[in-house]
């Protein structure tokens, strides 16, 4: 993951809350090798919130070809997908489809 950070100092306090933002992220836990969402959610790891994608496949188009070079998320995004349609959504608290998607509607996942 890349990250481009540019900090413009104008007074002590707000460098040090940058430094602390900074600090933070760099803290985290990467899902270096992890394509299972369950897991990243459960285990505290980095995730960059997809959800308004997958949302958006949901609700319209019809057949999708993911077309992405090796590495690009493909196998977690489809696991994302799946935990959607098996209605789970506790996994996605503080995630962007939380209160958008209806998890009521019954998915048959194969
Ligand atoms: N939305 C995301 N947020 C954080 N890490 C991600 C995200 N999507 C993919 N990754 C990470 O990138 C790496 C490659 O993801 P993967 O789904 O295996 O890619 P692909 O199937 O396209 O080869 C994994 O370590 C995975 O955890
Ligand atoms: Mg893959």
């Amino acid at each position: 993951m890349i990250i481009d950070i540019t900090i413009i100092i104008s007074t002590k306090e707000k460098a040090f809350l940058c430094y602390n933002r900074v600090k933070k992220v760099f803290s985290m836990k990467l899902p270096i090798g992890i394509s299972t969402f369950k897991e990243i959610i459960e285990e505290n790891y980095i995730y960059v919130d997809k959800t308004k994608e997958a949302f958006n496949l949901t609700q319209k188009g019809k057949y999708y070809f993911l077309s992405r070079p090796r590495r690009f998320g493909k196998s977690l995004f489809l696991d994302t997908l799946k935990e959607i349609f098996q209605g789970n959504r506790e996994l996605f608290k503080n995630l962007y489809i939380y209160d958008k998607y209806d998890w009521i509607k019954p998915i048959l996942v194969i």
